[in-house]
């Protein structure tokens, strides 16, 4: 049996890797129709921090991993107590607070743009000025989809109390904005016997701040693909971790390459891996957390998806039929009831012979849905 913390569309597409392969699965979910819900064996309705839910959760399973890194650290570490956790309780409790991470990430020398940890409005005040008035100040706990972030370009007038107070009130990362080229992630996974395998590079593109589109290979540099496999392969190894861990990455115009923020789990930007890789993120996962060989990371075929926000439901169910018709396309729904503006509901995948054309078509398919 595994058990996920976490009952969302990473847990219900883990879930489903799982069966395929004769694995039982339970998930933990605040919701109890979640998407996972529909996949999994058993539904335990607990929030993030429910100490007793997570032992529930973790009694008897032969593995328990996760779908989301906001778990309460004590019920990270009662989990650990009654079965395998992987990734492990350490990188989650580093990596779900964005001040812990960037510290770690620079005090382990790896490559991150200028940042300053800041516990106060003053501190927040000094941050923005010496970096030029030109910074992203982001939320330690809680941030995702560009929630608990403040942009302020070099032209905006702000107030350093508002933004403060917008963002909580809470210790925040302020970043320089950086000249970015391109924006790459890197997926590698590693098993408790130490096997590390990287994925090839995605290239992603956001649009507000949150996942518009991915696509394999990212079609960068050679040397910078090798650069970012080679990153995150040492990131896993670095944390120990048992699983996956996704590295968002930075390539400035310059010709740089950063580390913007680190996931230790399955990420949005490698779904399309369900289509163009010997193997997927979620069965590597699955294959990582239950002490299996890991499988082939090989690209097989260009492949690329694009997101279904909620804002596409506004005038009724999409135009799916329509989608459908385009050559390479498939159709990914996570059964969320309720869209919402922003709320990620499903995305397309297309394979194509080239990167290139595997995004045109995900394009086209998604143009065609309204
Ligand atoms: N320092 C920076 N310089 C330039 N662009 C940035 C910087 N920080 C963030 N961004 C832009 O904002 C996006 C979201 O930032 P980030 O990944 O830190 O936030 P998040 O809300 O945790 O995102 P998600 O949950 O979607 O991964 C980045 O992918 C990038 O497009
Ligand atoms: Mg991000």
């Amino acid at each position: 049996m595994l058990a996920i913390l976490g009952g969302g569309q990473l847990g219900r597409m883990t879930a489903m890797a799982a069966r395929t392969m004769g694995i039982r699965v339970r998930v933990m979910d605040p919701e109890a129709a979640c998407p996972a819900s529909f996949v999994a064996d058993e539904t335990i309705v607990g929030r993030w921090d429910d100490v007793e839910a997570a032992q529930r959760l973790a009694a008897g399973a032969d593995a328990v991993t996760l779908e989301i890194e906001q778990i309460g650290v004590d019920a990270l570490r009662e989990v650990a107590r009654l079965a395998p956790l992987r990734p492990g309780v350490e990188p989650v409790r580093i990596i779900q607070d964005k001040t812990l991470q960037k510290t770690w990430l620079a005090e382990n020398g790896f490559p991150v743009g200028p940042f300053r940890v800041v516990r106060s409005e003053a501190e927040l005040g000094e941050a923005i000025d010496a970096f030029g008035r030109d910074v992203f100040v982001k939320i330690g706990r809680g941030g995702y989809d560009g929630r608990g972030q403040a942009r302020i370009g070099a032209a905006d007038n702000f107030d350093p109390g508002q933004v403060w107070r917008n963002l909580g009130a809470k210790p925040c990362v302020v970043e320089q904005a950086l000249d970015l080229d391109r924006e790459i992630s890197v997926m590698a996974g590693r098993s408790p016997s130490g096997e590390v395998r990287a994925f090839p590079a995605a290239r992603n593109h956001h649009e507000n701040q949150i996942l518009a589109w991915s696509v394999l290979p990212a079609g960068v540099d050679p040397a910078i693909e090798s650069r970012a496999e080679a990153l995150a392969a040492e990131l896993v190894i670095r944390f120990g971790m048992e699983g996956l861990l996704c590295a968002e990455l930075f390539v400035t115009r310059k010709g740089e390459l950063f580390v913007n923020e680190l996931a230790p789990r399955p990420h949005n930007s490698y779904h399309q891996s369900e289509r163009g890789c010997v193997t997927s993120q979620f069965e590597q996962l699955v294959r990582a957390v239950c002490n299996l060989p890991l499988g082939s990371t090989e690209l097989i075929s260009p492949c690329a998806i694009a997101n279904l926000l909620g804002d596409l439901w506004l005038n009724g169910t999409p135009n799916f039929p329509a989608a459908l018709q385009v050559p390479g396309v498939r159709l990914h729904l996570y059964e969320k009831h309720t869209p919402r503006g922003g709320r990620k509901m499903g995305h397309l995948s297309a394979v194509g012979a080239t990167a290139e054309q595997a995004l045109e078509r995900v394009l086209e398919a998604k143009k065609r849905l309204a």
